[in-house]
Order: structure tokens, then sequence, then C-alpha cells
């Protein structure tokens, strides 16, 4: 018996549920000559989704994560190496003639995959010129490219400038779509809701909300080894159809059940072992938050609002507000709440 649920990476097949919705809107902008954004905070599925939509369009992606460059070198390097995996060498060479800026290439002949990288210290903006043409240029009217940005808010702290670069390269191309993806959502917003960001209006804006209630409920019960509709809403009572925390909380139910023959109080037993797993980390976290970031999150747990009890000023209960939503600790939806449900329990065990 194999465990039907999984977190911590790209879910696909049966592990997938739900996100008809948002699978249309995604397929249809890139029915377009259109790009599009898509924001969720941390582990809400943005990957998966566009994993699953761009396997359903049958079209050739990249995928570049802004966490992993350092440089705007370093992102016209990443893009190339991530070209030469999906299209054949003689093809890219082929519209490498128009290169002003020539990379030095190698082969590795056992794995039969391409190396590439540039001079130090180049002109970065014809750099990324050349790259994006050529990505423009492979693409092709049959199976044009989707190229997605994950962490997109990094562009602020790589290069000055770098924005401002790719936006004049990037508002003239045609034949491709890009994607950008990002877990920071005031940060997301300032690049692209401000009329002064360079990447104003640049696409059609998203964002993906936690799975609906019914259909992962239907998911859980579908999957346990015990149907007992107490145990699938115990779960997501506890995660709030979080969906990377839900699937983490009903694995862990699934082995309890499944290895050790766990009957009473299984969802609370799997919730207090994770908890207990990242003691240490917990601990850890909490010795780094300030007094008014503790207050906030005690009273959060506690389900209070913490800009009512009036023993902090609004504005500092804000600012720790804004603070612990931007490091990913507090999720804002309709209400503020924990991000982590095993944290939240780990407060409320040792610190309330
Ligand atoms: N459609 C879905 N059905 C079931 N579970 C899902 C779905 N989407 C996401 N999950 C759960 O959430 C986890 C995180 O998904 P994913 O990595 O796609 O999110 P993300 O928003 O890209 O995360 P990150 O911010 O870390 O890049 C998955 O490992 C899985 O457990
Ligand atoms: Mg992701």
């Amino acid at each position: 018996m194999k465990n039907p649920f999984k977190y911590g990476t790209i879910v696909e097949d049966e592990f997938f549920t739900d996100r008809q919705i948002e699978l249309q809107q995604i397929m249809q902008a890139m029915d377009s000559e259109n790009h599009l954004i898509l924001i969720s905070p941390r582990r809400f599925g943005k990957s998966s989704l566009i994993t699953k939509a761009v396997k359903l369009l049958k079209r050739p992606c990249i995928i570049v994560n802004l966490q992993q460059v350092v440089s705007a070198q370093d992102l016209a390097t990443k893009l190339m190496k991530e070209a030469f995996k999906i299209y054949k060498w003689e093809r890219i060479k082929h519209h490498m003639r128009h290169f002003r800026i020539v990379p030095t290439i190698s082969t590795n002949p056992i794995t039969d995959g391409v190396d590439l990288s540039f001079q130090p210290r180049v002109d970065t903006r014809i750099l990324l010129e050349d790259v994006l043409l050529l990505l423009e240029h492979v693409s092709t009217p049959e199976h044009r490219l989707i190229v997605v940005l994950d962490e997109f808010q990094e562009i602020a702290t790589i290069e000055k400038g770098l924005d401002r670069q790719l936006r004049a390269i990037m508002q003239a191309q045609q034949g491709l779509n890009y994607i950008f993806l990002g877990s920071q959502e005031s940060m997301m917003m300032e690049i692209f809701e401000q009329k002064k960001s360079p990447f104003y209006n640049f696409g059609k804006l998203m964002r993906l909300a936690k799975i609906p209630y019914a259909d992962f409920y239907d998911y859980l019960m579908s999957r346990m080894p015990r149907k007992d509709d107490n145990i699938a809403k115990d779960i997501l009572t506890i995660t709030d159809c979080h969906p990377y925390y839900t699937q983490q909380l009903a694995s862990q139910v699934w082995e309890l059940i499944t290895y050790e023959q766990l009957s009473d109080n299984v969802v609370d037993e799997a919730l207090d072992r994770l908890t207990q797993v990242h003691d240490l980390d917990f601990e850890r976290l909490w010795q780094g938050f300030n007094r008014t970031d503790k207050y906030v999150m005690q009273a959060l747990c506690k389900g209070e609002n913490p800009q009512g009890t009036g023993s902090l000023p609004t504005s500092t209960v804000f600012s720790s507000l804004k603070r612990l939503t931007k490091t990913g600790y507090v999720i804002r939806a309709n209400t503020y709440s924990i991000e982590d449900p095993f944290f939240k329990r780990w407060i409320l065990q040792k610190q309330v």
C-alpha cells in the first residue's frame, strides 16, 4: 500500500485535485499574445498548477526561479541552459548566429548535455536582448514557447534596473508567453499594479486561493483507509484547506491508521507528532521574533484580532502584520491567520 498523499514537491496526476476554473483561465491566457501573473502565498500550488496547464496545452516551457539567480548575466545563462534542454542544439545554433556576445559552449559527451557561459562583465542589456530574442525565434506558431519566471518579486534584489531592461525587451516580443509567479503579494502588486513600475499592467493578474473545502473533503475521504468523515473534517479544520499542510497532515494520519492501527484521536495524534518534529525549529523561530511580533502571533493563534485588543498602538500592530505577512508566517485572505498549523499548535502549547 502506498501513501496516497504527497507534499513538498509538484503534484501531478492522481495527487492533483480541483483547480478546474484556474486551469481554464490559464489555458485561455496562454492562447493569446498576453502574459500571466499568478500570485499566491508559498505552497498554495502555483508550480503544480502551471505544470499541469503546460502539460494539457502540450506546449514547450522553460522555468527559471529568480531566487536562484544572482545577476542579470546569470539570468541570461540560466534561460539559455533551459532552452538547451528542450530544443535541439542545431536549432539553437542557427538562431545564435546573431548573438553580439558569443558564449563559450561545451558539450558533455556522457550526458549529451550542453553547458554554456558568458565572459564576465559584458553589457548585460545586450546579453539579455540576445537571449530573449533567441527564445522568441525558437518559438513557433504551432508550439509557442512559455517562459515561466518563478519568485519574480526577486527581480528587485538581483540588479538595479534589471526590471526596466527586461520590460523594454519583452514588450516588443511576439509569439511566446511569459508567466510571472510570485509568493510575496505586496511586492508582486508593486511590480504589476503601480503606475510607475516598468511592469505596470503587463499581463493578466490571477490570485490563487486555497483548495475549496468540498473538493478537498472528497479528496481526503476517497483516500483514507477508514471512511470516517470526522477525520476529513478535523484535518480541514486544522489546516483551513491549505494545500500543502492538508496533504502533510493527511499523510501522517494515513500512516498512523495504516501502520500503527491507531483508532482514537488520530488527527490529534498526527498533529502532535508533526509539531514535535519541528520543536527545535519553532523554538529558534520564536526567539527570532520581536515582542510585537510575538504578541501578534499569540493573538492570531487564539483567534483574536490583534488590532482590536487595544494593548498596542494600531500602527505598531499593522507594521508587524505587514512584516509577518511578507516573511510568510501570516497569511492574509479576508482576515489574517497563521500560515503553519503546526507552528500554531506549538505556540498554543508553549507560549500562550
Ligand atoms: N491541486 C492540488 N491538489 C492537491 N494538492 C496540492 C495541489 N496543489 C498543491 N498541492 C499541495 O501543495 C504542495 C505545494 O505545491 P506547489 O509546490 O505546487 O506550490 P507552490 O505555490 O509552487 O509552492 P512554492 O511557494 O514553494 O513554490 C504540493 O506538494 C501538494 O502537497
Ligand atoms: Mg513553486
